[in-house]
């Protein structure tokens, strides 16, 4: 990785890291600290440095970054109007914090979103960013639409404290790594608490929790992909029986990532052939652990097994002769691809609803089955009404209260 490749790396980590913590938190300050060591490197051999962000490519200097040719946060900041950044020798610490918070804000991201917005000094800065062209930072557009919003908390139905599942989940994960057997009764009861806070007296609720840190990005996803998992299966009008069997298997679809080095399933940017090789055994490792805890939940090793299966045969594992996937692994692909991407990973940016609706619906009969696909975006799209017709019900409750 070249000290380019590596301070945006840092770059976009500390951007996403800063998203999950409220101003003043001391790892925004240790997120945009490790980003500032990165930029002081790559300064040792030329003091000043230019980025030109166009598509999904990087252009640092004069040429294209090739290691960086399709980078989702080129894309996200070219769209924010931070199309080309300059730093100059004498950038300090504080301004680069400065810095990552405005870019923060300018991108939507949650924490930013909150602080107050800072004003652009008025005086000369050792970092200049704006539309290419236009070098100066006041005139350029801001984030519109929907795109980096998401993640943000703002697709929670209500204020859900998973906090005892979320500590079961991550208790099982260990317990498995240590080579202990699975235990089910745990996996079970953290189902049927889900599925309890998923309901009130009148409709199903999909409280999804919003990732907080990312070494939690296993345990947080299993939790989603089974509370997704069980609304899908409850809407397609499957027994009470049935739509809790779905949830275990949605919250042990990823088991086998025990297995996998910590340092491939945190690594901020693209995995080489290997460590890829070493992340696509998940499926055959979760199964295989699954088995080994209890022969009597097959349907769930089916689905830790097959859940990165598309329907046209393509995905992983490799299989010598077509499968035709389980039901519940059909349901679970399309939960769990909707949670992973509405979800700020350190190598892309959380994408908007409408954006993974839209990318569901184009891939259905290729990668999603219509007989869950389709229902799974109506049900979406319901709840985000839903939602969005509450939020108008809060604001207009507001003065009356006053
Ligand atoms: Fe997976
Ligand atoms: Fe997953």
């Amino acid at each position: 990785m070249t000290d380019a490749h590596q301070f945006l790396i840092s770059f976009a980590q500390a951007l996403a890291r800063m998203s999950l913590y409220a101003e003043g938190h001391p790892a925004r300050a240790a997120a945009a600290e490790v980003s500032f060591r990165r930029l002081r490197t790559l300064q040792q051999a030329d003091p000043r440095q230019s980025f030109s962000f166009v598509g999904r490519e990087v252009i640092y200097g004069q040429h294209a970054l090739r290691e960086l040719q399709d980078w989702d946060w080129a894309e996200h900041l070219s769209a924010a109007g931070v199309q080309r950044l300059e730093f100059d020798a004498e950038v300090g610490p504080e301004e680069y914090r400065e810095f990552l918070a405005e870019i923060l804000g300018r991108l939507g991201l949650h924490a930013a979103a909150a602080a107050p917005r800072m004003a652009r000094p008025a005086r000369p800065t050792p970092i200049r960013f704006g539309a290419i062209g236009v070098r100066d930072a006041a005139s350029e557009s801001s984030i519109d639409g929907e795109e980096g919003t998401a993640g943000s908390g703002r697709w929670d139905s209500r204020i859900v404290d998973f906090s005892e599942e979320a500590e079961a989940v991550q208790w099982m994960h260990e317990a498995v790594t240590s080579g202990q057997r699975l235990p089910w009764s745990e996996a079970e009861l953290v189902v049927a608490s889900l599925s309890t806070a998923m309901h009130n007296e009148r409709e199903v609720l999909l409280p999804l929790l919003t990732l907080k840190d990312f070494d939690q990005y296993t345990t947080t996803h299993s939790i989603n992909v089974s509370v997704l998992a069980m609304g899908l299966a409850e809407a397609l009008g499957l027994s009470a029986r049935e739509v809790r069997a779905y949830g275990v298997a949605g919250l042990l679809h990823d088991l086998g990532k025990v297995r996998v080095p910590v340092d491939v399933l945190r690594k901020p940017g693209a995995l080489n052939e290997h460590e890829r090789r070493l992340l696509n055994q998940h499926p055959v490792d979760g199964a295989r652990l699954i088995l080994a805890g209890s022969r009597k939940h097959d349907m769930c090793a089916a689905v830790a097994f097959e859940h990165h299966i598309m329907i046209d045969g393509g995905g992983y594992p490799q299989r010598h002769t077509r499968r035709d996937c389980h039901h519940a692994s059909l349901l679970v692909h399309a939960c769990d691809v909707f949670d992973a991407l509405r979800t700020h990973r350190p190598y892309r940016v959380a994408w908007g609803m409408a954006s993974i609706l839209a990318y569901i619906e184009r891939r259905v009969g290729a990668e999603f089955h219509p007989d869950v696909a389709v229902p799974f975006v109506r049900m979406l799209r319901t709840w985000e009404m839903r939602q969005a017709a509450a939020s108008a019900l809060e604001e207009e409750a507001v003065p009356a209260a006053l």
